[in-house]
C-alpha cells in the first residue's frame, strides 16, 4: 500500500554553498549552481507502514536528519510512519553529495507514494530541508539554489550543454567532518567567512551567466575560484577543515596541466578528497585516461549530464 519508488542524481556545485542563513530551515547563506550527473545515482523505495525504518544499501541505520524530515513530512501531510529503503551507485559521505541525490529521491518517492501532487519546486524545498544541496537534485543538467525562495530551479537542460565529468577517487574512507559541522565551525570561526558571503553572489552571477551563454572558459574562471575559495575558507576554520590529500592536489596538478595545454577542463572539490574534472563535450575521456595516469588516484569515473528526480515504477 502506498508504495512508490524515485530515481535521483548526485550533483557537483560550480558555485559553491558553504555556510548556513537559517539553521532551522536549512536555508544556504550563498547561492549556488550545480550539475547533476548521469552515472550516480540513487534509488529509494517508499512506502506506509506499521513503524518506521529506514536502510540503506541494505543496512538497517538509524539517520537523524532522514528521521527530522520524514517527522514534519508526516505532520505537513498526515501521512503514516515510513519504510524507506535507499540505494546508491557510489560510496556515500565521501564527497560525492550521498545526501543531495538521497533526499531529492526521497522527496519524490514520498510524494508520488501518496499522491501528493508536489511541484518540482515543492519537492525541492523538503529535499532542501533534509540537506541543501539536494534541493539543485531535483532538477537535471544545470541547476540553481539561490535567494529567490531558496527552492533549487533548473538553468539549462543537460542535452542544452552536454558536459562531461570524470570523478577521481582518491579515498574512500568516510569523510572526517560531515558538512553541517564543518559549516557551522566556518561560519563561527574562519576570519575569511565574511569575505566568502560577501563575494558569492557575483560569482554566482557570473556563473549563471556563463552557462546561459555555454561560455565554458568563463565557468572554469569563476567555478575553480569558487571552489579555491571555499576550501580557504575551511583551511582557515578552528578547527581547521582539510578535506584534500597529497592524490587530490596530484589531481588538481592533472587538471591544471590539461588546461594549460589547451584542454577545456577544469577541477571543482567538494567537503571530500576526490577531485571532479569537468570537461566540455567530447573530451572527458581524455582527461580521464591522465586522471588515472595521477600518483594515488584509486579509480576514475566518467559520466555526462543526467536528469532530474523522477518516479519510477517499484518492481523496474
Ligand atoms: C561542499 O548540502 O551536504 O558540497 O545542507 O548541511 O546537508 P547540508 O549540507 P550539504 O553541503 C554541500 C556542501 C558542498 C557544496 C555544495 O554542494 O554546494
Amino acid at each position: 500500500m502506498n508504495a512508490a519508488t524515485a530515481i535521483a542524481h548526485a550533483n557537483v556545485a560550480l558555485v559553491k554553498y558553504w555556510g548556513k542563513g537559517n539553521d532551522a530551515a536549512n536555508i544556504p547563506a550563498t547561492p549556488s549552481l550545480s550539475i547533476t550527473l548521469q552515472g550516480l545515482a540513487t534509488r529509494t523505495t517508499v512506502a506506509g507502514a506499521a513503524k518506521p525504518s529506514l536502510r540503506i544499501d541494505g543496512r538497517q541505520v538509524e539517520d537523524a536528519k532522514v528521521a527530522a524530515l520524514v517527522a514534519a513530512l508526516r505532520r505537513a501531510f498526515d501521512l503514516p510512519p515510513l519504510a524507506i529503503d535507499s540505494h546508491s551507485n557510489f560510496p556515500a559521505g565521501a564527497g560525492l553529495a550521498s545526501s543531495a541525490s538521497a533526499f531529492a529521491a526521497l522527496a519524490t518517492a514520498v510524494d508520488a507514494a501518496f499522491e501528493l501532487g508536489l511541484s518540482a519546486a515543492e519537492r525541492s524545498e523538503w529535499a532542501r530541508r533534509g540537506s541543501a544541496s539536494a534541493a539543485r537534485s531535483v532538477f537535471g543538467g544545470f541547476a540553481t539554489l539561490a535567494a529567490s525562495g531558496w527552492v533549487g530551479a533548473p538553468l539549462l537542460a543537460a542535452d542544452e550543454w552536454p558536459l562531461e565529468v570524470a570523478v577521481a577517487l582518491t579515498s574512500r574512507a568516510p569523510k572526517a567532518v560531515p558538512s553541517t559541522a564543518g559549516m557551522a565551525t566556518s561560519r563561527a570561526t574562519s576570519p575569511f567567512y565574511a569575505g566568502w558571503r560577501q563575494t558569492a553572489e557575483g560569482d554566482f552571477a557570473a556563473a549563471c551567466r556563463a552557462v546561459r551563454e555555454r561560455d565554458f572558459a568563463a565557468l572554469a574562471a569563476v567555478a575553480e575560484h569558487s571552489c579555491l575559495k571555499m576550501h580557504a575558507v575551511m583551511f582557515a576554520s578552528r578547527p581547521p577543515l582539510l578535506y584534500w590529500n597529497p592524490a587530490t592536489v596530484a589531481a588538481t596538478n592533472t587538471v591544471r596541466r590539461l588546461a594549460a595545454a589547451g584542454v577545456p577542463v577544469f577541477f571543482t572539490i567538494d567537503a571530500g578528497p576526490q577531485v571532479k574534472a569537468v570537461c566540455a563535450p567530447g573530451h572527458g575521456a581524455r582527461v580521464a585516461a591522465a586522471l588515472r595516469d595521477t600518483a594515488g588516484v584509486q579509480e576514475v569515473l566518467t559520466t555526462g549530464l543526467g536528469p532530474g528526480a523522477h518516479a519510477v515504477p517499484t518492481d523496474d
